[in-house]
């Protein structure tokens, strides 16, 4: 028997090598979608040289990081035929921003093609979505590759409290490429991880509570969590109508145009968000001088709490310096009116709506599909318990499906804790930012996710520290519904004045 150091150091050295290799292909990676598109137009890439080099990526590093849970068998074929649309354009202005550009979607948005949309879960593998989800159709008409799915924390976490974030089933336990050891946050931990380990160009995730805003900050990549409605739900398996929104993860301005916009099967929430969408669109907001004049607000309880921690406490009191010499106004020491309830979703009321919430939602999602070997939550929970090894039942639980199955429509208690979330919002988060005048809420890390969550707010994570063990956090900034124009012009003059980005070290 192999004593188990020698072992560790044996698989060790064996991905180190694997790693190397994978290094060994250079000029892909970090490329932004400008670069690779002109690099297109200098005919020095095309977009079947782009995906075999993310499928050889792939190949090498998903599986010790598990970002991605399947690959499209036509990816190379769809970049053959963008690559031929592209020849016979030639001469007219650039395409589309994302023509000939592989992405990756989370493992819950549906897709129409050979690939499986099963939200981590052995219990909807086979299952056949009715059509491409509104957000995956809107990426192939912008001419995008859907170069395979994105892994995720199983159900979007609503299975269990106990669910660690990242793992599902399906692909096992994500990692995080700055640090294996450490957790990649969730929901949408593929998204994040794959666009950080350059396994593709940019991703799509989803969020409902911090679920793309928390891994991108613990990766090291941008993400944008739009306003909800300006992206639709449409096809994408549910938690709640109220909370769920559509985003992207790195060169995220792009694909967020390409996303956003009204959708027949998403009616109410899409229209009522299309009024914000600018009419050119979000990359004019890409601005250097972004940060001038913009009135920020900094709430330092509890979103610049580092526990006594020097490093993180000097590196975003410099940011917030950084800030001000860009020309922000930074409001500072304002407080958030019940914020403690807000943090606990037990108390708030957000669990006590979601849970029914999702057990609507999902059921209708399930049954809209095709064919499925599960039909309902019920289901889901049956497919658990008989299949509780592989889905580790025994120890990850399904705490939280039980208590949604329990759950019985709207009634009175749903009612009133949505009034609840709608108050605190209101007391809270909006009324701070109309009386000081702000464009943006500034937080050290993605914990203001959860003021954004409930009121169906935007936010924006830009990386910002690593720690002293090498783990990314990012900087987050929130605003009011439809603000994504002030939150991109400050969240990008705020990357180019810092630029902290670096790729994964795999400690
Ligand atoms: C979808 O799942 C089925 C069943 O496990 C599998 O045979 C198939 O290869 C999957 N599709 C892709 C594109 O991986
Ligand atoms: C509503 O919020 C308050 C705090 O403002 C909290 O104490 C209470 O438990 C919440 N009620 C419900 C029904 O969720």
């Amino acid at each position: 028997m192999i004593p188990l150091f020698l072992l560790t150091s044996l698989l060790l050295s064996g991905f180190f090598s694997q790693i190397d290799k994978c290094h060994a292909v250079f000029p892909i990676k970090e490329a932004t979608i400008k670069d690779i598109h002109s690099a297109f137009n200098q005919n020095k890439l095309t977009s079947k040289q782009l995906v075999e080099f993310y499928l050889e990526q792939i190949k090498c590093l998903n599986p010790i990081l598990k970002g991605v849970i399947e690959v499209n068998p036509d990816a190379i074929h769809e970049a053959i035929k963008a690559d031929e649309e592209r020849k016979a354009k030639k001469g007219s202005v650039w395409m589309s921003k994302l023509h000939g550009i592989p992405i990756l979607l989370k493992d819950n948005i549906a897709t129409k093609d050979k690939l499986n949309t099963t939200a981590g879960s052995l219990a909807l593998l086979r299952s056949v979505v009715p059509r491409d989800a509104g957000v995956a159709k809107k990426l192939r008409e912008a001419g995008a590759i859907i170069l395979g799915k994105a892994s995720m924390t199983e159900w979007a976490a609503f299975r269990s409290e106990g669910i660690p974030n990242g793992w599902n089933a399906r692909a096992g336990q994500g990692k995080n490429p700055y640090v294996l050891s450490v957790d990649p946050c969730g929901s949408s931990s593929g998204s994040a991880i794959s666009v950080a380990a350059n396994l593709a160009t940019a991703t799509l995730g989803t969020e409902t509570d911090g679920s793309i805003l928390c891994p991108s900050s613990f990766n090291s990549v941008v993400g944008i969590k739009p306003t909800v409605g300006l992206t639709s739900r449409a096809g994408v398996i549910p938690i709640s109508p109220r909370q769920d929104t559509v985003g992207t993860v790195s060169d995220a301005v792009y694909v967020l145009d390409a996303i956003v916009g009204y959708d027949s099967r998403d009616t109410e929430a899409t229209k009522r968000a299309s009024k914000y969408i600018p009419h050119d669109g979000y990359a004019q907001f890409l601005k250097s001088d972004g940060l001038k004049g913009k009135r920020l607000g900094i709430v330092r309880n509890p979103f610049y709490n580092f526990d006594d921690d020097k490093l993180l406490t000097s590196a975003f009191e410099h940011h917030l310096q950084t800030l001000r010499q860009a020309g922000a106004i930074l409001v500072d020491n304002l407080e958030i009116s019940h914020i403690e309830t807000i943090l606990d979703s037990s108390v708030s009321g957000e669990d006590t709506a979601l849970n029914t919430e999702f057990k609507m939602s999902l059921n209708a999602y399930l049954k809209e599909l095709v064919a499925s070997p599960v039909q309902s939550l019920a289901d889901v929970i049956a497919f658990n318990k008989k299949f509780s090894d592989e889905e580790k039942i025994k120890e990850f639980g399904q705490d939280t499906f039980l208590a949604a199955e329990a759950t019985n429509g709207i009634g009175k208690a749903e009612k009133k804790a949505v009034k609840n979330l709608s108050k605190l919002s209101k007391n809270g988060f909006v009324k701070l930012m109309k009386k000081n005048k702000l464009h943006a809420l500034v937080a050290g890390g993605p914990d203001i996710s959860r003021v954004l969550a409930i009121g169906g707010f935007p936010g924006i994570n830009v990386p910002a520290v690593y720690t002293n063990t090498g783990v990314p956090i990012g900087m987050s900034f929130g605003g009011l519904k439809g603000s994504e124009p002030s939150l991109i012009e400050i969240a990008y003059a705020f990357e180019q004045a810092t630029k902290i980005r670096k790729p994964p070290t795999f400690l």
